[in-house]
């Protein structure tokens, strides 16, 4: 997703035999996306990467299932109520809201994965709206707090070691991948100048070579479903690695938002894109500087997208009876604005510190029985008066 990396010990050249002091081989695993086309790593194991056994997955967690077809509404489900499973985020995500593209879960660990993990189905990107921790991978940990975005790249074998606080993780899974928006980079792929956010905005895996943690039972997630494997030996036996896909951190508060002379559409908030969807992220900010700019966004008709907000702290100035934890779901279809008198009471504001996670998703999303039980049943009426 960022520019190639270069950790610890690699041969010359790509392919060529690597050897330690005794003379033993080095294993490449070769990890690439869109087959050999698209960007890749390549990691130098001590053992064979792919001598694993097949085993029976003891862990995973519940795949989304729809609930019977029901009417498009303006909905909002209160993530702040939801019965968390807990155990490690392997067990604990609880998905909401999916279509084929994404499927948007919270997460509540109470402890760490305790096998290792691989979701063979999909990037994984995480906002961590409290708590923090550590994602380990043969690539290194990376360490990641409150308020950052968290990016797991398909396949990756890993495993989550959370802080002993409490938390709270929006998940989205991307099926079709995610990264940085194509227009914030250069013909070099660095990110341009003008972008909201630069290489060193990101934090990346501190890799300190092989380690041996005692585990060996892993699972894959694969069209829908967790399958086990055992390994003889550590995974996490790499002594060096060499190219573009990584886990990355992202904190929020490091987009660089944008204020115009009247209100600016969420397009200018984009963060990250995803197949048939966009994540983008509202931060404190000065707001329009029109002297009669209406700050507060106006209603509009999402003729193209389904819109949630993952609400995270701050005043939302168009919305009321949302707070931390809510996510609104706005079908396309529907016109949606702000709440009765948010709109003109929006005049003459100079900033907002709203903060908080919007995904436009192009096909429609389902709900599952976990968000139909956390649904607050006056949303749509409460935009009348
Ligand atoms: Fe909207």
């Amino acid at each position: 997703m960022l520019a190639r990396v270069v950790c610890g010990e690699v041969p010359r050249k790509h392919h060529i035999a690597f050897r330690d002091a005794e003379g033993r081989l080095r294993h490449e695993e070769c990890f690439t996306r869109a087959g050999f086309d698209g960007p890749y790593t390549i990691a130098y194991h001590r053992n064979r990467p792919h001598a694993q056994h097949v085993a029976e997955a003891r862990h995973g967690w519940k795949v989304p299932a729809a609930t019977p077809p029901r009417g498009i509404a303006k909905r909002h489900y209160r993530t702040q109520d939801l019965a968390a499973p807990g155990g490690g985020p392997v067990d604990a995500r609880v998905p909401l809201l999916f279509n084929g593209d994404v499927v948007i879960g919270m997460v509540a660990p109470t402890g760490p994965d305790p096998v290792y993990v691989a979701d063979g189905d999909a990037d994984d990107l995480f906002y961590v709206a409290e708590g923090g921790g550590v994602l380990r991978s043969a690539l290194g940990d990376l360490r990641f707090e409150k308020d950052d975005y968290v990016y797991v790249p398909r396949g990756l074998l890993h495993r989550f070691l959370p802080d002993p606080v409490p938390q709270r993780w929006l998940s989205l899974e991307c099926l079709g991948g995610v990264g940085l928006l194509k227009q914030w980079r250069n013909e070099t792929g660095q990110l341009r100048m003008d972008a909201p956010y630069c290489e060193r905005d990101f934090r990346l895996p501190e890799f300190t070579g092989p380690t041996d943690e005692g585990l060996r039972e892993q699972v894959v997630k694969r069209n829908g479903t967790f399958h086990g494997f055992r390994y003889d030996d550590s995974p996490l036996d790499v002594v060096g690695w060499d190219g573009a896909v990584y886990p990355l951190a992202f904190p929020i508060l490091n987009f660089q938002p944008r204020a115009g002379l009247v209100h600016l559409p969420p397009t200018w908030h984009g963060t990250f894109a995803a197949r048939g969807a966009l994540v983008c992220s509202f931060v404190p900010r000065v707001v329009d500087f029109h002297p009669e700019a209406i700050p507060c966004p106006y209603p509009h008709a999402s003729v193209d997208v389904d819109e949630l907000l993952f609400y995270v702290r701050g005043e939302f100035t168009s919305r009321r009876g949302v707070g931390p934890g809510s996510i609104s779901h706005h079908p396309a279809g529907v016109m949606h604005g702000p709440h009765p008198g948010a709109y003109e009471g929006s005049i003459g504001a100079k900033v907002t510190n709203e903060l908080a996670v919007m995904l436009d998703c192009y096909q429609p999303l389902s709900a599952t029985p976990a968000a139909l039980a956390i649904e607050d049943p006056g949303y749509q009426e409460s935009f009348i008066r």
